[in-house]
């Protein structure tokens, strides 16, 4: 999910871990890749970024700690000070399609949770969310030395739920938060890529690796994997406090 992060009270499944390698699929082509330009994010296009949730129930399923309406100012309070936020334009356009955030977890640099991951409306089911994520996962493997990226996602948001398996992601668990004044429970889905150890990073493959294991400190009684909680707020947390 974007703008919560990965839980360290997640319950942890037996499903395989995704390793990172060549982030480029078979189904991916050169003209795939070229046609969407990764760019640093800019806060000029904060008040296009906010007009691209459709509505409410749109907006919780992007981030259920952010009140709506989604505005410009929100949108820029979503940028971490230690994370980086990202752009994607189409085909040499001026004006993006596509946000998304790279952070890294509080206590491991080398760990990052990928956040916020939004595309316009007239963009979407093309194959360029998958393309932006590819790229934001390169680039935490490049840029960040990124052993591992992870993220959460309503089980309900299909779309987003394809589009982080099309590009590589597997299902590591599950994790559980409350939202809302009246902190109603909610399920939420635990996707992660692995980059395999001694790699040098910036190519993806999924399978299984007993060795990869979680680098994050142990810092929850109820985190029997040593993981730590992805919120919705963009904060990895010690306790599971997670809300708007
Ligand atoms: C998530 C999001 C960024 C994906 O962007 P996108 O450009 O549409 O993604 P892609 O086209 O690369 O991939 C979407 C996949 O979901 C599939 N899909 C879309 N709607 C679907 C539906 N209702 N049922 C089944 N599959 C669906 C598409 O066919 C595609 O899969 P395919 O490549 O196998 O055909 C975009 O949907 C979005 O901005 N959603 C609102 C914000 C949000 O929820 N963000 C995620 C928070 S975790």
């Amino acid at each position: 999910m974007d703008g919560v992060l990965p839980d360290d009270t997640m319950v942890q499944s037996s499903v395989g871990q995704c390793l990172y390698h060549p982030v480029r699929t078979n189904e991916e082509s050169v003209e795939d890749t070229e046609k969407l330009v990764i760019r640093r994010f800019e806060a000029r296009f904060a008040p296009v970024v906010a007009s691209w949730v459709r509505d409410d129930a749109e907006l919780f399923q992007l981030t259920p700690t952010t009140p709506p309406p989604l505005t410009p100012e929100k949108v820029l309070a979503w940028v971490r000070p230690n994370g980086r936020a990202y752009l994607g334009f189409q085909g040499g356009r001026k004006v993006p399609c596509l946000y998304g955030e790279l952070n890294p977890m509080r206590t491991n640099d080398e760990h990052l949770w990928i956040g916020h991951v939004l595309a316009d409306p007239g963009c979407r089911g093309q194959g360029l969310g998958q393309v932006f994520v590819r790229r934001l996962v390169e680039s935490g493997c490049a840029e960040f030395f990124a052993e591992r990226i992870s993220l959460i996602v309503f089980p309900d948001n299909t779309p987003a739920v394809r589009c982080y398996e099309r590009v590589g992601f597997t299902l590591n668990g599950d994790e559980h938060h409350r939202f809302g004044p009246k902190q109603r429970p909610y399920r939420m889905l635990r996707y992660e890529v692995l980059r395999p150890r001694g790699s040098a990073g910036g190519s993806l493959y999924c399978g299984t690796d007993a060795q990869a294991q979680p680098r994050s400190a142990q810092i929850s009684p109820r985190t029997p994997h040593g993981q730590r909680a992805i919120h919705p707020d963009g904060s990895d947390t010690d306790a599971h406090d997670s809300g708007s």
